[in-house]
């Protein structure tokens, strides 16, 4: 049995005949059962594309969908082995929406082989790929040139496609690159050297995949496991459960709980099959620690020197949503067990894939790979993603559709609370609510311009005045005047404004007030994260239901009249989405009652909650 296990990632475009090549290999190394080949040469006659012969493709388009659009859609991980070693096929499919799969694909690939049709050269495609692969840490590709056949088997052709992807290499990285003429269909250069190919002299694909180094998996660093729950049957029984990511560790080591920095040793490793005397890398073991130390899921256990505790990181970030990333936006930032609330405090460039150039943008849209900076609601144990993938590979998901939308590799640590302290002050909300005699609240005003938000707030903080409660208004249109003059109404500028109304909302929180904004506030997303600053019981969501048609019949402003004419661009419920709240506190639904029952509505939930006495 070969010992060692090669995790290769296959990338090429759509049409470059990466399923054929796949195919090809798995059948040439004897990887395909016979009844399998039976129903090969079957399918092939029905939906191949490969005239009176076997289609190799189909054995990789498994799925019938796939097969009818001819695409591959999904990352499929195929294994087969050789006398000399065994492979893990990651195969990524070639559509430019996809590069989300290609990106869970390589993970924890070693290898890459880069699929190029020689009659088309490199693609912008290719390139991405490239960059993607480099930037995913791997450092060893094939460029299998492929259709060779369709050029004439011509020399010329390759020498020019390998000699376009040496002139990317110096943008690259330290890449090392095979490059191999190959025809997929009928197997040239696949495992067998080609007849038709004299003029080359180098490897096979497979005898280069076979001569592969894998990446080091030195078992001399520092020992690191995430925790991934906490193991209590019983009073007698503790023990963390965990894939140790690196390293090493017997009984007796000491280990450090990097989120808190208390230290304890290893009394017992557990396992499946009994106690061990030792673990290493890649196994899931339960340890048991000599004393009671605090540790919990999302913490790291590690050994010296610790990994960094981080507040803040730097990151490349490879983008995969439809919407695209803004400065400001909160998403659920998950990086080994831990999950915490990532902010985007910056996104400073964006990679070109054509030129490999970077350059300054302020989004990054679905498929863009840019630099960003994310401040993390809590301190998260990690290292750069160079010196590790598992503690520097993370998602980010969105909060709402709980979709992952973006991947990312740490490049740069900011320390946690190292330079800027959080003062714990004496003098807290509590006591100042205590002194203004009621407890403090955000109420959070959302709907469409003219639904009635900041009618309805003036009267419920007028009533709240009389009854001597000392309250704050902010509202969308002054507080545009002011501290965000600088934005307008595109989407990251709205996210950028609700992030600052939201941390000022909490700064009044903390002054003892009851606070009303009223905003559009037409993002879910940025409104949890307003109510995310704030304890659970002190906010409020209140929406000011008036369906669109009602708003612009009432158009106080005359601004939806300026909107459908056109002079005004991106106004919310003409040609910008307004996200309705799915779950709000209080629904205020205008077309069934005045401003003043509605407040009288809103005062009512506050004494309800015992905001108001
Ligand atoms: S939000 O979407 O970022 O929450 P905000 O509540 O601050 O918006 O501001 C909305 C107010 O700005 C509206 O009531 C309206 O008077 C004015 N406005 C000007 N242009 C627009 C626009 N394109 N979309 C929405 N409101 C606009």
């Amino acid at each position: 049995m070969p010992d060692s296990l090669l995790r290769v990632l296959t990338c090429g475009s759509v049409d470059d005949g990466k399923s054929t090549l796949i195919g090809r290999l798995l059948f040439e190394c004897g990887s395909i059962p016979d009844d399998v080949l039976v129903a090969l040469e079957r399918d092939s006659r029905r939906f191949g594309t490969v005239e009176g012969g076997t289609d190799y493709a189909l054995l990789v388009d498994g799925l019938a969908a796939e097969r009818e659009q001819g695409v591959t859609i999904d990352v499929a991980y195929r294994f087969f082995e050789t006398p000399k070693r065994r492979f893990i096929l990651a195969d990524s499919p070639g559509h430019q929406q996809y590069t989300r799969n290609m990106v869970t694909g390589a993970s924890n690939a070693d290898f890459a082989v880069l699929l190029v049709d020689a009659r088309k050269g490199l693609l912008a495609q290719t390139r991405r790929h490239a960059a993607i692969v480099s930037l995913l840490g791997i450092r060893d590709v094939v460029l299998a040139v492929n259709k060779m056949d369709l050029v004439g088997y011509g020399q010329a052709v390759f020498d020019a496609i390998v000699a376009d992807f040496h002139a990317l290499l110096d943008r690259l990285g330290p890449l090392s690159v095979t490059a191999i003429p190959v025809c997929a269909r009928d197997g040239d250069n696949v495992t067998r050297p080609s007849t038709e190919m004299p003029w080359y002299k180098g490897a096979t694909l497979l005898r280069a995949l076979e001569e592969a180094e894998p990446r080091g998996r030195s078992l001399d660093v520092p020992f690191r496991m995430p925790v991934q729950y906490v193991n209590r049957p019983d009073h007698s029984f503790r023990g963390y459960a965990g894939t140790i990511e690196a390293g090493a560790l017997r009984p007796g080591d000491t280990v450090v709980n990097t989120t808190s920095g208390t230290e304890a040793k290893i009394d017992r490793i557990v396992t499946m099959d009994g106690d061990r005397a030792e673990a290493e890398r890649g196994e899931p073991v339960t340890l048991v620690l000599d004393r009671e130390i605090d540790v919990s899921r999302g913490d790291v256990l590690a050994g010296q020197p610790l990994p960094a505790l981080a507040g803040q990181i730097d990151a490349w970030v490879v983008w995969m949503d439809e919407t695209p990333l803004f400065r400001g936006r909160a998403y659920q930032f998950m990086l080994g067990t831990k999950s915490v609330v990532g902010t985007i405090v910056d996104i400073a460039t964006r990679l070109d894939v054509d030129s490999l150039t970077e350059i300054a943008v302020r989004e990054l849209a679905l498929n863009e790979i840019g630099r960003v900076s994310i401040s993390l609601s809590h301190p998260v144990a990690c290292e750069p993603y160079s010196d590790s993938r598992t503690l520097g590979g993370f998602v980010l998901v969105d909060r709402m559709t709980r979709n992952t939308v973006g991947a990312g590799m740490v490049t740069g640590i900011k320390p946690a609370r190292s330079d800027l302290h959080w003062h714990r002050l004496d003098v807290d909300k509590s006591a100042r609510a205590l002194l203004n005699g009621q407890k403090s609240a955000v109420l959070w005003f959302t709907g469409l311009s003219g639904a009635g938000k900041s009618t309805i707030a003036n009267l419920v903080e007028k009533q709240l005045l009389a009854m001597g409660r000392h309250t704050m208004t902010l509202d969308g249109d002054n507080v545009r005047h002011g501290l965000n003059r600088d934005l307008g109404f595109s989407e990251a500028d709205r996210v950028e404004n609700i992030r600052r109304i939201a941390e000022v909302s909490k700064l009044f929180v903390e002054a003892g007030l009851i606070v009303l904004v009223s905003f559009i506030s037409p993002y879910r997303n940025e409104r949890m994260l307003a109510r995310d600053c704030v304890e659970e019981a002190e906010f409020l969501e209140i929406f000011v239901d008036t369906p669109v048609d009602e708003c612009r019949r009432r158009d106080p402003k005359g601004l939806y009249q300026k909107a459908d004419a056109g002079q005004i661009r991106n106004f919310t419920g003409v040609d910008a989405p307004y996200e309705a709240p799915l779950t709000p506190e209080i629904r205020l639904p205008t077309l069934e009652g005045s401003p003043e029952i509605l407040a009288a509505k809103v005062i009512d939930a506050l004494r309800s909650r015992g905001i108001i006495g």
